[in-house]
């Protein structure tokens, strides 16, 4: 199982209630320093997350963590009738809530605050799960997971979107250099929260990817997973079906 990798070292809270504090903190500028983070190459691997999907047509989709709504509004490009964001940051939600009504979309989309590791969904209830850059942040990664896999439909799909490690030379060496020296420093500059980025590039160093994430999702019960490394491997694209 994953280190439990905190945001706040001297806090006396879970991590569940730091992570939901952090994100609150951070939520109106999280976009912005999302492209200048990953130079915007993240919306480049949500698009993929919606090529994916969009072959399997699904009609009901969740998008976990789905914090300021980015994935949840591209997957409108799937073609899905309903598409539910659940976050467990009101702040962050809040962010999303306005892009969704701004782009007229609240019809599709239903953003609700909610805890991945508890849903209140019924069994068998999406087409497909969507989690993107949310399950590093989970208190407890196997429960999150059991939960999107009961309430996936049978045959449904999950499409998981992490940071990962590159593993190669010299990709290896510039990705530890940007986490450590590079990533805080932005985090400082531009963010509220000292913390916040410290601790987004730590949990990414520890956090189980490759064959060690997909073997968390077949240990859990999903089944033809397969992972796609993107961009040298600073980021993977998992796909798994519940049987
Ligand atoms: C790095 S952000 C990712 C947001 C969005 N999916 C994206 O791609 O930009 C991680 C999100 O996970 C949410 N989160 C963390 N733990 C959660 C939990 N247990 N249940 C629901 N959301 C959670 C946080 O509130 C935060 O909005």
């Amino acid at each position: 199982m994953p280190q439990k990798i905190t945001p706040y070292k001297d806090s006396q809270l879970g991590k569940k209630e730091q992570v939901t504090h952090m994100f609150d903190t951070i939520s109106k500028n999280y976009d912005g320093l999302n492209r200048v983070i990953s130079f915007g190459i993240d919306i480049k691997w949500r698009k993929k997350v919606v090529d994916i999907l969009k072959k399997e047509q699904p009609q009901s989709i969740l998008d976990i963590a789905t914090g300021t709504g980015d994935l949840a509004i591209a997957l409108v490009k799937t073609g899905a009738k309903k598409i539910v964001g659940l976050d467990i940051s009101p702040g962050m939600l809040a962010v999303g809530k306005e892009k969704v009504s701004h782009k007229k979309l609240d019809g599709t989309i239903e953003m609700v605050v909610g805890d991945s590791e508890r849903l209140t969904f019924e069994d068998n209830s999406f087409d497909a799960v969507t989690v993107s850059f949310g399950v590093r942040n989970f208190e407890t990664l196997t429960t999150g997971m059991a939960e999107i896999l009961r309430v996936l439909k049978p045959n449904g799909t999950l499409v998981v979107l992490e940071t990962s490690v590159p593993t190669r030379t010299p990709y290896k060496q510039g990705y530890n250099f940007y986490t450590k020296n590079i990533l805080p420093l932005i985090g400082k500059l531009f963010s509220k929260d000292n913390s916040a980025y410290g601790y987004l590039s730590e949990s990414a160093s520890v956090f189980p990817h490759g064959e060690n994430f997909n073997n968390i999702l077949r240990e859990i019960g999903f089944i033809d997973v397969t992972n796609k490394p993107q961009t040298f491997g600073v980021a993977s694209i998992y796909i798994a079906k519940k049987g």
